[in-house]
């Protein structure tokens, strides 16, 4: 049987569009999905918008809309722009404003509540008579009970000038953001999620599983442990989420957190209840399977969810737990964190707008926040796409391509080849696809990357050396050894680069007139025609770029 591979992205807030730093953290599941399907293997990956929670309620206030409307016009932005564009490969891609993830976190709230996995407490809440609602954490600002910081205008739940976490209630001369009034406080009811329960269980599992998780991971996930876990509130005062089913709470809504996680189950069986007839229950291969590999990846402020919380929920029902955990650190943009909040920073439409899609691919691999945080920066994006992706990848298809197409029009019928250097090259794709593919099982996609560009590098100094221009007249079985060599090595790059660049791909299977992309050394046959080629990647244009720098520099 196949083994299955679930791979389960972050599901982005859907409150404004994405930016690079959301890409960068998310790419590696598309690579990793995608080389994961050329492997052989079955790949389920989900993901989805998270529609719920402050962020979309923020924005909605803001705008004077809707909060499904704001949601609804920024899943549309990211299916067009993240999904189609930029190519991530989904089983499919849903939100948690849709029927079916609230039917199952509703399914797993009662089912956790039922099984004991609550407690009730009771909190006090605060209520602005004047805009006659209950203020989540967000809606309230106020002086910064920092004694160091004291700054005016924190908010609720955390000093953006500090770093400061406290609750509304800590707050020094509260007030409505929205309207200014001093709130009234309440008490109410709330559900927590009895943590402490869980931590003999989820320390045993980090310590059996930590060696595939990257290390920012394990360290935040100790910490955790260390200080011990805590009972986490799980129900809000709010319109607008998915609303408890549990008698006496009904009025509430879930916690954004507790029910978004549930998306990576609830899409999975949504997945499957959109397969052939007959095929509802398919989920399980994944989720009720020990042989399944779960890979998890975000960026490293939804560590604790992973790592804890949703473990948590997992282990109460009795399903597959994960296995590697890919948090991304931050990229920067101009050394400032890429934020949503603020007006900076590369927003994904943009991006796409004016660059090609395998070339933002490219450099958010090459310059990835892998095990720390890196910065993006224009120029040195131009330099490197000009060089290493076209100059360097693009120019060694080029020229085999297209001296192929000239002195045979064919895959050269050479044999097997006889001097040295053609020899080592000739050797090198089958422990190329070794060695990238275990780079990219590991989760070191920028490495896997690096890897091939030396290899590509490789075959150009190769080129070179060859001079099959020079000997063309003189000695045509020379020049058939050295296309056919550089032919296959050609269709290796093509299986190697395949899950990192779908545009480029595209583009060579339809010149090659293939769509095998197997991870496996499986050369073009002898006598295959090759044709004249055409542009694989446009070089990046350098009055873009500086319209770029300008931009940022004027700060928008
Ligand atoms: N919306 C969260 C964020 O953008 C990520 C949610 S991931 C999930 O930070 F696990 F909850 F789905
Ligand atoms: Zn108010």
């Amino acid at each position: 049987m196949k083994k299955k591979v679930l791979v389960a992205a972050a599901w982005p807030y859907v409150n404004g569009s994405l930016h690079l730093g959301h890409v960068a953290a998310l790419l590696p599941a598309d690579v990793l999905a995608r080389y994961h399907r050329a492997n052989g293997d079955d790949v389920l990956f989900v993901s989805g918008s998270d529609c719920h929670g402050t962020p979309i309620l923020v924005t909605a206030d803001k705008e004077g809309r809707a909060p499904e409307e704001v949601a609804g016009q920024y899943h549309d932005e990211i299916v067009e722009t993240l999904v189609k564009k930029l190519g991530f490969s989904y089983s499919l891609y849903s939100k948690t404003m849709g029927a079916f993830h609230k039917g199952v976190a509703q399914e797993v709230f009662a089912k956790l509540h039922a099984d004991g996995h609550m407690v009730t407490r009771e909190e006090q809440q605060a209520r602005c008579d004047t805009c006659n609602r209950t203020l989540p954490d967000r809606f309230i600002e106020g002086k910064c009970p920092n004694p160091k910081c004291g700054v005016e205008g924190a908010r609720g739940d955390q000093c953006d000038t500090c770093g400061h976490l406290h609750t509304p209630h800590d707050l020094i001369a509260p007030h409505c953001r929205t309207c200014g009034a001093t709130p009234v406080w309440k008490p109410s009811t709330h559900l927590y999620l009895h943590l402490p329960a869980f931590q003999k269980h989820l320390a045993e599992w980090k310590e059996k599983s930590k060696e595939g998780w990257r290390e920012n991971a394990v360290k935040i996930t100790e910490a955790w442990l260390t200080k011990g876990l805590e009972d986490r509130p799980i129900t809000r005062d709010l319109s607008w989420g998915i609303p408890v089913p549990v008698e006496g709470f009904t009025e509430k809504v879930m916690y954004v957190w507790f029910e978004a996680v549930i998306g990576y189950l609830s899409c999975s069986r949504e997945w499957a209840s959109l397969q052939t007839e007959g095929l509802p229950e398919a989920w399980r291969e994944w989720w009720d399977n020990p042989e399944a590999v779960h890979y998890y990846v975000h960026g490293k402020d939804n560590i604790p969810f992973h790592t804890i919380i949703w473990p948590a929920m997992l282990m109460a029902l009795g399903l597959h737990l994960p296995n590697r955990i890919i948090s991304s650190e931050f990229l920067n943009f101009g050394g400032v964190k890429l934020s949503k909040s603020k007006n900076i920073g590369i927003w994904l439409p943009n991006a796409l707008a004016k660059f090609d899609p395998d070339a933002i691919r490219f450099y958010l691999t090459l310059n990835s926040p892998e095990s720390k945080d890196s910065t993006f920066r224009w120029d040195d994006f131009e330099a490197r796409v000009n060089a290493d992706l076209v100059g360097n990848l693009g120019n060694f298809w080029n020229r085999t391509f297209s001296m192929t197409h000239r002195y045979f029009g064919a895959v050269p019928n050479s044999g097997v080849p006889v001097s040295d250097e053609s020899v080592v090259l000739w050797m090198a794709s089958p422990t190329a696809l070794r060695e990238v593919g275990a780079f990219i099982e590991k989760g070191e996609l920028r490495q896997a990357l690096v890897s091939i560009l030396n290899f590509s590098r490789k075959a150009n100094v190769y080129i070179e050396h060859r001079a099959p221009w020079r000997n063309i007249e003189s000695n045509k079985a020379h020049v058939a050894e050295t296309l056919k060599v550089c032919m296959e090595v050609a269709d290796a790059l093509r299986r190697l680069t395949a899950p990192f660049f779908p545009g480029v791909t595209e583009r060579l299977n339809a010149y090659l007139g293939t769509d095998d992309v197997s991870w496996r050394y499986s050369p073009l046959a002898a006598n295959t025609p090759i044709g004249q080629p055409t542009p694989l990647i446009p070089k990046v244009d350098h009055e873009l770029i500086l319209g770029e720098i300008q931009l940022a520099e004027a700060g928008e």
